[in-house]
C-alpha cells in the first residue's frame, strides 16, 4: 500500500504543481476524492453541508473526531487535515494542544486546521513544536462571523496589510500551508509570492501554491446556497432527486420491486 502525504510534503510543494484539496466527511467520499487529492480535508463546513446547522459555531470536537475517523479510514494517498471546531482552542495554546492531541490521537489525521492570523501565532507555533502540524487558515474566517457582521470579501483596498501581516505570522509561527478565503486575487499572488510555504486558495486566485472547495458544493449536492466562488463540476442534487422520484413513481404504480428483485420458494439466498 502506498504511504500517504504527510504535511512535510505538502510544505514541500510550494511554487511546484498546484495541490488538488477538498473537504471530505465520510468514508466513501473519501475513497473517491483520495486518488486525485493532495489533501483531504475534514472541514468543521461538514456542520452546515451534513448537520442542517446555521453557521460551523455549533460544531462539536465530538462531530470533528466521528467525521475524521471516517475519512481517515477512505484515505489512502492524501494527506487528512481536521478542522479544530469553534471554542477548542482559542483559550490558549494548552486548550488548543490538548484538543488537537484528541484529534490527532483519536483519528489517524496528520495535521489539523485553525483559523486566524497573528492573534493564533502563539498557538501554532506552540503546536508544532510539540508534533502537531498545522494548516493556518485567514482572511474571510467563517467562526468568526458574528464579529465580522457577515461572509464577506476580506482585505480590501488598505486592509490587505491586515491580511498580509497574518499571512507572514501564521507562516513564521510554522504553519506548513495557510488556506486563503475570499480575498482579493491581487492580494493572493502577493501573498503567494512572499511566503515560503503553500497558500491554498478559495475565493482567491489561481496563482496560488493549491485550491480547496467544499465537496458538496462542486459536485452540486449542497445546494442551499452558492458562493461566488464555487464552480458546479456536477449536479448530484437534482440527479438525486430525479432518482427519488422515479423510485417513489415505482413504488406507487407496484413496478417496483420488479421479479429480478423478488425471492422465490426455492434458490437459497438468490
Ligand atoms: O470547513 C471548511 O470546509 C473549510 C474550507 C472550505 C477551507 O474550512
Ligand atoms: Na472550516
Amino acid at each position: 500500500p502506498q504511504k500517504s502525504l504527510t504535511a512535510a510534503d505538502i510544505r514541500g510543494r510550494k511554487g511546484q504543481t498546484p495541490l488538488v484539496c477538498l473537504t471530505a466527511y465520510t468514508t466513501p467520499v473519501a475513497r473517491l476524492a483520495d486518488a486525485e487529492c493532495d489533501v483531504l480535508l475534514v472541514g468543521d463546513s461538514v456542520g452546515m453541508v451534513l448537520h442542517g446547522l446555521p453557521s460551523t459555531l455549533p460544531v462539536t470536537l465530538d462531530m470533528m473526531i466521528l467525521h475524521g475517523q471516517a475519512v481517515v479510514r477512505g484515505a489512502e494517498r492524501s494527506l487528512v487535515v481536521i478542522d479544530m471546531p469553534f471554542g477548542s482552542y482559542e483559550e490558549g495554546p494548552d486548550q488548543a494542544f490538548r484538543n488537537a492531541a484528541r484529534l490527532m490521537a483519536e483519528t489517524g489525521a496528520g495535521a489539523v486546521k485553525l483559523e486566524g492570523g497573528r492573534h493564533m501565532a502563539d498557538t501554532i507555533a506552540f503546536l508544532v513544536a510539540r508534533g502537531i502540524p498545522v494548516m493556518a487558515h485567514i482572511g474571510l474566517t467563517p467562526q468568526a462571523v458574528n464579529a465580522i457582521g457577515g461572509y464577506r470579501v476580506q482585505g480590501r483596498g488598505a486592509d490587505a496589510e491586515r491580511i498580509l501581516a497574518d499571512a507572514r505570522a501564521v507562516a513564521d509561527a510554522g504553519a506548513f500551508s495557510v488556506v486563503l478565503e475570499k480575498v482579493p486575487a491581487r492580494l493572493a499572488d502577493d501573498i503567494t509570492a512572499d511566503l515560503a510555504i503553500p497558500t491554498i486558495g478559495i475565493g482567491a486566485s489561481p496563482g496560488c501554491d493549491g485550491q480547496i472547495l467544499v465537496i458538496d458544493d462542486m459536485l452540486g449536492l449542497f445546494d442551499a446556497f452558492k458562493p461566488k466562488f464555487v464552480k458546479r463540476y456536477a449536479d448530484l442534487a437534482t440527479d438525486a432527486a430525479q432518482a427519488i422520484r422515479a423510485y417513489a413513481g415505482d413504488v406507487r404504480d407496484r413496478s417496483f420491486p420488479a421479479p429480478e428483485h423478488v425471492f422465490t420458494d426455492e434458490g437459497g439466498q438468490s
